[in-house]
């Protein structure tokens, strides 16, 4: 996909389709695009055929046999950023539903900062045009007529100078978007612990020409027992697929810069081990590996923009099964810290994971470290599938978050990490239980992580509600690579 910005005569730039965002009352562009079509657009919005309401879309053609349409998107009501985005991802769509080679946006009439709606229109058509690959055998689909280029038409040429940007970052979200939600729709016996590994040193091959430094390593559980990884080591423990602590650097910016890390759980299939999951639904828990998946998408996106920023991914990457060699609920292990841990539940394993990935981050000496986890059943029930869980040892940090998420789209929402909590996990044969009860289960969860967290500002995002889609569209969501790329963003110099 090709994206240009331009600030040119509107009905001069070779297109088949026009999308032309607008409310009841027309706009400059449109107003003009409306006289030069002899009243065609007015005259729907009389009729009462086109309200302009927000979710509101219609396909014109125009006359004359020139073959192009103009999309027509309601926007009345498309208030907050949310209510917009959901707008520009409804044009994306109808976009690529109708047959069009090479499209103009009409970036005027919605929101204000051209930069930001720019960047969603890119990320939004490149997200709706994913498809999951490998495609079952035998089932010839219609090839539907690819969008070549897209052309984002803004009022004046400084407009179209920031959209530009806009597109070139949203492209590239949307992108690291749909790698996340490829790696996450795949199936626990192609994406396995050892395949993430080779997906990973693929991704950065190859690319010693570009300007940022990219690089990855992977630890065998050898390597891992060196460490003395043995909390990490215990959730592997139980299955035939060697786990593997996969290191990505992604240097943009000097050496000097502290990086960002950012730790993915990956457990490529989550039985819950000798805790056993009950059967229904659980070959959702191939999701369980999305945190890792997003880890690998935002690098993806910093590839392709060559952000200025030092990132440190690290993916802890394990399958949780209970075969003879598994632990068991009331085994102590010793962590990479030195912490004993005494497990009382064997599918309370992401945690496991990461408390030796957030030790292993310190040597990175990190500006910041997120850990992203489809962790804990209980956020869905506190947040539902809308929003992200996110705990952290630092307010400003938290802030920046909140408002990378808002700004994104991408949502998350602080709950508290409180000492009465952090009680729960109490134990009387190690210095910390793996569970804490059955109340604030995503609290308990991120206090535990909290216990390896102390040497560095930390957030947590717990993505088990956000990270995929259940039901018929059932699917990997690439969430939450859009609010990591804004807040790195933010950060790049
Ligand atoms: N991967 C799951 C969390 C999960 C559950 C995500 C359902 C999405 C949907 C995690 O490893 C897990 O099993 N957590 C347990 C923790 C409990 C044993 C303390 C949970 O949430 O039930
Ligand atoms: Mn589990
Ligand atoms: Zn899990």
């Amino acid at each position: 996909m090709d994206f240009t910005a331009s600030a040119a005569q509107l009905l001069n730039i070779k297109a088949d389709s026009l999308i032309l965002p607008t409310g009841p009352q027309l706009k400059d562009s449109a107003e003009a695009l409306d006289k030069s079509l002899d009243g065609a657009i007015s005259s729907l919005i009389k009729a009462g055929d086109f309200s302009g309401k927000s979710g509101e879309t219609m396909v014109m053609h125009i006359p004359g046999g020139s073959g192009k349409r103009i999309i027509l998107l309601g926007t009345e009501g498309a208030g907050s950023a949310q209510q917009q985005i959901k707008v520009i991802a409804a044009g994306a769509a109808e976009l690529l539903r109708t047959p069009s080679v090479k499209a103009v946006w009409v970036g005027e009439g919605l929101a204000e900062d051209s930069e930001w709606q720019a960047g969603m229109v890119a990320r939004s058509i490149q997200t709706a045009s994913y498809q999951y690959a490998p495609a079952p055998k035998g089932i010839k689909k219609a090839k539907p007529k690819k969008l070549k280029s897209l052309t984002y038409w803004a009022p004046s040429k400084a407009d179209a100078n920031v959209a530009k940007k806009g597109l070139i970052f949203g492209s590239a979200v949307g992108n690291g978007m749909n790698a996340a939600r490829q790696l996450g729709n795949l199936p626990a016996n192609i994406c396995t612990p050892s395949f993430i590994a080779t997906e990973a040193k693929a991704l950065t091959k190859g690319q010693a020409k570009s300007r940022a430094k990219v690089s990855t390593s992977v630890l065998s559980e050898a390597q891992m027992r060196k460490l003395k990884m043995g909390s990490l080591l215990s959730v592997s423990a139980g299955s035939v697929e060697p786990g593997h602590l996969i290191v990505i650097k992604y240097q943009g910016t000097k050496a000097t810069t502290k990086p960002v890390v950012l730790v993915g759980k990956a457990v490529t299939f989550d039985t819950g081990g000798i805790s056993l999951k009950p059967g229904g639904g659980m070959d959702e828990m191939k999701y369980d590996m999305c945190g890792g998946a997003s880890v690998i998408g935002v690098i993806n996106a910093l590839i392709e923009t060559q952000m200025a920023v030092n990132v440190v991914a690290i993916i802890p990457a394990v399958e949780n099964m209970p075969n003879g060699n598994a632990t068991k609920p009331g085994d102590v292990v010793t962590s990479m810290s030195g912490q004993t841990i005494e497990i009382l539940n064997t599918d309370a394993e992401g945690r496991l994971i990461l408390c030796d990935a957030l030790t292993y981050a310190e040597r990175f000496k990190p500006d910041t470290v997120i850990d992203i986890a489809t962790l804990t059943g209980a956020v869905i029930g506190a947040l539902g599938k809308v929003t992200a869980g996110m705990l952290s040892n630092d307010d400003e940090l938290a802030e920046q978050l909140l408002s990378s998420g808002t700004r994104s789209g991408d949502r998350a929402w602080r709950l508290p990490l409180y000492e009465e909590y952090d009680e729960l996990l109490k134990s009387n044969f190690a210095d910390i239980a793996n569970i804490g009860g059955p109340q604030a289960g995503t609290i308990t969860a991120a206090c535990f992580l909290a216990r390896f967290t102390k040497k560095y500002k930390w957030a947590h995002l717990d993505v088990a509600g956000t990270a995929w889609v259940s039901g018929a569209a059932k699917g990997s969501t690439g969430r939450p690579v859009p609010i990591l790329m804004d807040y790195l963003r933010r950060k790049a110099v």
